[in-house]
């Protein structure tokens, strides 16, 4: 494995989309406080369910003038040619998106109104910034090239196939992302990545879900027969890598992102469970691993992901730190440290995509 590049970014106002997300909302951390960025960020985020303040509450009081938010849609081009303007953008991180599979097969129109036509309108924004304007990251994820079976990676040149409406719209993002470059020599990088997880996440999401339910004594949702696999990476670590790439990708280059960390669903379920029994014991004394519950399988759901992030790792020296085993540990131990966090979020939005998913609330 190679090592990481230094750093010495050239930007001076990093307009990151999707800020108050999970993703969004580590990164600016990690950049203000993790990396010698010493320039400003303004962070716009249309503040849907999955957007929330709450994240970077201490980044806004510590870093008042470098850190900046503002309330918009990507979906709504006359104000993000404002937010350009007014805060003289050359660099963009746009992580802005419809993020969650299981909503869109409820409600798929959403992901194609924010994910490709918000794109579009920031790509066109950004061509018009010309010369200013030093770098476009488009974040996307590994859900674009389908399902593997048994054995493979992803690779950089594997082909499309995606097949939810989630990763449908995240392709035809990323092709609209690289065709910018191709024709327009938009300064473009992209990066497909793995699943996440960390703090800050919305516990909509597998792990998130898992944890609060685990500690609440609720059922724990098993899609299937729970064989299917996915390849976890750290959030600090996804946030690192794309750093990297905005600083020393090649343009109208893509790369993957993974964890090495490839694991069945049931065995991430059952590993929480005994985690929490080992520090958290449950009340009345019972096993959480008695809580899991298999339910109906997800439509179309893709059986395993896994990466090949030797093309990252080569160019630029990027590598996963954290372990699946180690970065659990922490994920749920951030989760059960911040109890004013959880009640946040656990609002009428969350409720009710409970209730409709599972029965329950
Ligand atoms: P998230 O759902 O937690 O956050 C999305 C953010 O985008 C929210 O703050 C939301 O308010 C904002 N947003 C949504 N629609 C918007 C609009 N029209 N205008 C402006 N803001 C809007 O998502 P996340 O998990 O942080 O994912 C961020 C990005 O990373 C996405 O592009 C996603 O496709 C990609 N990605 C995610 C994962 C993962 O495991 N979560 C893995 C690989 C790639
Ligand atoms: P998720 O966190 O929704 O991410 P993605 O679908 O983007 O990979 O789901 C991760 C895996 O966990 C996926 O195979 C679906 C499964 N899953 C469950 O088994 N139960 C659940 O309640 C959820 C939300 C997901």
């Amino acid at each position: 494995m190679k090592s990481q590049k230094q750093i010495k970014s050239v930007f001076n106002n990093i307009l990151v989309t999707g800020g108050c997300g999970f993703i969004g909302s580590n990164f600016i951390r990690y950049l203000l406080k993790e990396e010698n960025y010493t320039g400003k960020i303004i962070n716009l985020d249309k503040l849907t369910y999955a957007g929330n303040p709450e994240n970077l509450r201490d980044i806004a009081a510590d870093f008042k003038t470098r850190y900046i938010f503002e309330k918009a849609d990507i979906c709504d081009a006359a104000s993000l040619e404002k937010i350009f303007t007014k805060h003289d953008i050359d660099a963009i991180c746009h992580f802005a998106a419809e993020s969650h599979v299981d909503r869109s097969i409820k409600e798929p129109s959403n992901f194609v109104q924010t994910n490709i036509i918000g794109t579009f309108n920031l790509l066109e924004l950004a061509k018009s910034r010309g010369d200013k304007l030093k770098i476009f990251h488009h974040v996307s994820t590994d859900e674009v090239y389908g399902s593997l079976g048994e054995k493979g990676l992803f690779k950089e040149t594997t082909s499309y196939k995606p097949n939810s409406p989630y990763s449908a719209s995240k392709a035809a993002s990323d092709q609209m992302a690289r065709a910018y470059f191709k024709t327009f020599g938009l300064p473009v990088t992209i990066s497909n990545c793995s699943n996440n997880y960390g703090p800050y996440q919305f516990p909509e999401k597998l792990i998130p879900l898992i944890i609060i339910n685990a500690l609440e004594g609720k059922p724990l949702p098993v899609y299937g027969d729970g064989k299917n696999v996915r390849d976890w990476l750290y959030v600090e670590d996804h946030c690192r890598a794309v750093w990297q790439i905005m600083n020393h990708g090649r343009k109208g280059q893509t790369y993957n992102i993974g964890g090495k960390a490839e694991m069945e669903n049931i065995k991430i379920v059952r590993m929480i469970c005994d985690i929490l029994d080992e520090i958290k014991p449950a009340k009345d004394g019972k096993k959480r691993r008695n809580l899991i519950t298999f339910v109906a399988d997800r439509p179309g759901h893709d059986r395993r992901y896994a990466i090949d992030f030797s093309k990252i790792n080569k160019e630029i020296g990027w590598s996963p730190k954290e372990s699946f085993k180690s970065g659990i540990k922490k994920t749920i131990k951030w989760y059960l440290a911040n109890t004013a966090w959880v009640k946040s979020i656990k609002t009428g939005a969350y409720n009710d995509w409970i209730r409709q998913q599972y029965g329950e609330s």
